[in-house]
């Protein structure tokens, strides 16, 4: 277990938390690899009938640690990467997945939401996929799920872009089920998902397997992934890596397409 993901079970609802705080809540290997674990179990312990995904601190999470980016781009990774073990869970889950998001979502932050089945937004949350301000590809089936969400040019425009969306636009887009103080987020969360956990679990499985088809969104994670590990090595990713430890802004003005 990895003490910056807190997990914690009451009433049929896995509460997993979050809690890297003075990092934003990025997500390291490690992280992600508890991450997997815990989506992983809830597929397997009967006693677990929703996922309830939290931040701890003032955002839900910067996403990828951009520094695990960094040495991954200059072959100093880790040698297992959890986090395609991660996605592959979220792919292949039937449990239901509910979010509370507070303040920024970023890169697989927003992604991951496209595959949780309630989404609570507090009135601060931004949702944003600054990939291409990384150098990167979309991940987490993003390229595929998130277009048929919002439409072509609302997707290509947070890819592109990677400005954040508010809680208001995100709702009005289909992103997000409801806005709540923010406050109440976590008890409304909690509440939420306790309701979910009092439906018939073996139902609510078979209505997520029919409502998303797992192996097309693996595929298209397989796919993403080659593009991204491509990516990740350009000179224009080194370039964003390097501007981002430097507390700069990334210069791609030099840096032809090939
Ligand atoms: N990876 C690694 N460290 C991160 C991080 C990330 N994704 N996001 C934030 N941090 C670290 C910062 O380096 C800083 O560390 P330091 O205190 O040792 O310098 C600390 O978290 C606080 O971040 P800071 O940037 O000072 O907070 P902020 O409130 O001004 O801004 C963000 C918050 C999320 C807007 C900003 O940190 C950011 O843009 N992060 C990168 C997001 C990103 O590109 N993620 C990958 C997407 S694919």
């Amino acid at each position: 277990m990895n003490a910056e993901i807190l997990a914690e079970q009451a009433n049929g609802v896995l509460t997993i938390t979050l809690s890297r705080a003075d990092k934003k809540n990025a997500l390291t290997n490690s992280m992600y690899g508890t991450l997997a674990d815990l989506i992983e179990r809830a597929e397997a312990d009967r006693a677990i009938r929703v996922l309830l995904v939290q931040g701890d601190g003032d955002i839900f999470t910067a996403g990828n640690d951009v520094g695990e980016f960094a040495a991954i781009a200059m072959g100093k990774g880790p040698e297992e990467r959890h986090v395609h073990r991660f996605l592959r869970a979220l792919a292949k889950s039937t449990v239901p997945l509910v979010a509370a998001v507070h303040g920024k979502a970023v890169g697989i932050g927003t992604t991951m939401l496209l595959h949780c089945d309630y989404v609570l937004l507090a009135p601060d949350a931004q949702l944003m996929t600054p990939f291409a301000n990384l150098a990167l590809v979309p991940e987490a089936a993003s390229s595929y799920l998130l277009p048929l969400r919002v439409g072509h040019v609302r997707a290509f425009e947070m890819f592109a872009l990677g400005e954040p969306i508010d809680a208001n636009s995100a709702l009005a887009w289909g992103l997000a089920n409801r806005i709540c103080a923010s406050d109440q987020l976590r008890a409304e969360a909690r509440r939420i998902a306790e309701k979910i956990a009092t439906r018939p679990a073996g139902s609510l499985g078979a209505m997520k397997s029919l409502m998303r088809n797992a192996q097309t969104l693996i595929a298209k994670m397989d796919s993403e992934t080659e593009k991204f590990e491509e990516r990740l090595s350009s000179a224009e990713a080194r370039e964003a890596f390097s501007a981002f430890a430097e507390k700069r802004k990334p210069d791609f003005s030099r840096i032809s397409a090939h």
